[in-house]
């Protein structure tokens, strides 16, 4: 999918969620995919993290170009590393339809904003939970896509931030049509607060792969973020 295509797909298909590939069970990656296919994801989220940006290093562009024929599912790339420019063509190249990287890591994004752009993908710029919503307002001329972490980024698994979705509504008041993300302690009893808020695309790890059946989890969520899927909505 182009870029055009993907905003279309994120709008239409919202509340999104977006499994994290990062509490998956990293030695059946294939299954994994297929797990998230019959669960019928429609964006999946790949936490890159290079052990200086964020304490702790997960994968690279290869691991994600291994997975991409397994899935029609847009790759959302959210990378926690300290020379995202450096490594961009990389995660392009591997299939990458999203890009996100952090504002904390590029004081001046511009450019690798309109980089990615001009590669046709999404273009995000994500914010740590103590970076203020207005530190990247200059920026959202550029962006598609913006991040709001709810954690402190570098692991799955810790306790939601609530303190964090007034930046939501500020960027969503910024700019209307920006695609809103939020990463990090997303679960049936954080989910509802998150929509509230004005996010589109919500990122779950423990949530989705701390269950037995993924479908069941993904529904779980959406439902709560005021979305059932179609199947409820039949029952
Ligand atoms: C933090 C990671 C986590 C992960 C989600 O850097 O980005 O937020 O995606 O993990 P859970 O859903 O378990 O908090
Ligand atoms: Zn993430």
């Amino acid at each position: 999918m182009n870029r055009t295509d993907v905003l279309e797909h994120l709008r239409s298909s919202s509340p999104v969620i977006a499994p994290s590939m990062l509490k998956c069970d990293f030695g059946n990656l294939g299954r994994e995919m297929e797990r998230l296919n019959q669960a019928d994801v429609q964006l999946i989220h790949w936490d890159v993290m290079d052990g200086q940006f964020v304490p702790n290093i997960s994968y690279g562009a290869m691991v994600i170009e291994r997975s991409r024929p397994q899935t029609a599912a847009p790759f959302d790339a959210h990378l926690m590393i300290s020379d995202p420019a450096k490594y961009l063509d990389g995660f392009i190249e591997a299939g990458c339809e999203a890009i996100t990287f952090h504002i904390e890591a590029v004081p001046e994004p511009r450019e690798l904003l309109k980089r990615i752009q001009l590669a046709d993908c999404v273009a995000g710029l994500a914010i740590n939970p103590g970076t203020p919503a207005e530190s990247i307002f200059p920026f959202l001329d550029l962006c598609d896509l913006a991040l709001v972490m709810s954690v402190k980024p570098g692991f799955g698994g810790q306790k939601f931030m609530p303190e964090v979705l007034p930046k939501v509504e500020a960027l969503r008041k910024e700019k209307p049509e920006l695609i809103l993300s939020i990463d990090g302690g997303i679960a049936e009893p954080t989910i509802a607060d998150a929509a509230a808020a004005g996010v589109n695309v919500f990122v779950a790890g423990s949530a989705i792969f701390n269950q037995d059946d993924y479908s069941n989890a993904v529904a779980g969520l959406a439902s709560k973020a005021g979305n059932p899927p179609a199947s409820q909505e039949e029952s």
